[in-house]
């Protein structure tokens, strides 16, 4: 089976939705970012700190290109994965790429307790979520085969259309 590839913003849901629907297609689950702080030995703050953004985008580029090579896995990617062309090629030809579009608003709530990303370490995260989904929304869409709303279903909902849509 191809890899299904899941790309979305911070806040979308990609991980939980990734391992349920890897769970329900008994397939192999990736989390990019999990990937990389296991492969770095370090979290994704830390790299963000030492290496820059550059160099944490450098070690995520390294990591999908492989990802995207293995089959019959899903896929979680980080919200800027799709910034980097090299990356939109290695994941439309990896496999099918899901775009979960979210709202701000949802995206505001769901990482309101996270201290986990580095871009939200500002004085208005809202502001910086907004700017991001500006830039990326036209990115996600260009390599989506489908595209899930998320905002106001639960997980199993989304993974249950994802599932019908396949
Ligand atoms: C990022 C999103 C994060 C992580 C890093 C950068 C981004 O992943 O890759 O902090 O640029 O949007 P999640 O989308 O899983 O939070």
């Amino acid at each position: 089976m191809q890899n299904l590839i899941i790309v979305g913003p911070m806040g979308a849901g990609k991980s939980t939705i990734g391992r349920l629907l890897a769970k329900e297609l008994r397939l192999a689950f990736k989390d990019s970012d999990k990937e990389i702080e296991q492969r770095t030995g370090a979290n994704i703050p830390w790299i963000f700190d030492v290496e820059g953004e550059q160099g944490f985008r450098d070690r995520e580029q390294c990591v999908l290109a492989e990802l995207c090579l293995e089959q019959g896995q899903v896929v979680a990617t980080g919200g800027g994965a799709i910034l980097r062309p090299e990356n939109r090629q290695a994941m439309r030809t990896g496999g099918r790429v899901i775009y979960l579009h979210t709202s701000v608003e949802q995206q505001i709530a769901r990482t309101a307790r996270d201290r986990n990303r580095p871009l939200l370490r500002t004085a208005n995260p809202g502001q910086v979520l907004r700017d991001l989904l500006e830039i990326r929304d036209p990115l996600y869409r260009e390599i989506a085969d489908i595209i899930i709303e998320t905002d106001e279903r639960p997980p199993r909902m989304v993974v249950q259309e994802i599932l019908a849509r396949l």
